[in-house]
């Protein structure tokens, strides 16, 4: 451990949990615009930025998602759901980095969660079958967009401790071995 922990920033990445228990309290729509944004802020290859987002707030529709998706449970106590979704169609042939795209938002989203004092989990939607087939229909996106992922967002009701460390094991230097 070093004293750059003492970092906030540092802080909310270690801290952040994948917390799937959560208060009834809602999200203000300001700190769900700040999400938006940090979820825009991501880096994107070659700036094509294929991502769209559809923000879930009504209960029914994130009761819905919970149970068409297999692992969802966190969305029957969760106020907030953000779907991060990419337009396939704006991508090159063959160009599957929407992907990494997606992820670089999404854990954003789950680090300015963290730091706005709220938890998540990154739900997993896209090529798991039939959870996929399950949970499209509820967004009803066009068919060149993919729903990569859902993030399950809210206040936390479980506390879980921070990571700390790093596995020696996996770390090489300047070449594999
Ligand atoms: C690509 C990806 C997909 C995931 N899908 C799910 C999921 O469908 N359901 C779930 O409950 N958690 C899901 N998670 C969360 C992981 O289970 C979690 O990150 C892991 O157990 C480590 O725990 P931590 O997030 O608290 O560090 C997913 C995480 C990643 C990165």
């Amino acid at each position: 451990m070093t004293n750059f922990h003492i970092d906030p920033t540092i802080g909310f990445i270690l801290g952040r949990r994948s917390v799937r228990k959560f208060l009834p309290n809602a999200v203000i729509p300001e700190m769900v615009t700040t999400l938006l944004e940090c979820a825009f802020a991501a880096p994107s290859a070659h700036n094509r930025r294929p991502l769209h987002f559809i923000v879930v707030d009504d209960r029914a529709t994130l009761d819905a998602l919970a149970k068409a998706h297999d692992s969802g449970k966190a969305m029957e106590t969760a106020p907030l759901a953000i779907a991060v979704c990419a337009d396939t169609s704006i991508m090159p042939e063959g160009d599957m980095a929407w992907i990494e795209d997606a992820a670089a938002a999404m854990e954003n989203i789950l680090i300015a969660a963290r730091a706005l004092g709220l938890e998540g989990v990154w739900l997993k939607v896209m090529d798991r079958h039939p959870r996929e087939e399950r949970v499209t229909p509820v967004f009803g996106p066009p068919p060149h967009v993919k729903i990569v992922a859902i993030a399950a967002l809210g206040y936390g009701d479980e506390a879980k401790d921070p990571h700390r460390g790093v596995n020696e094991e996996r770390i090489h230097r300047n070449v594999w071995g």
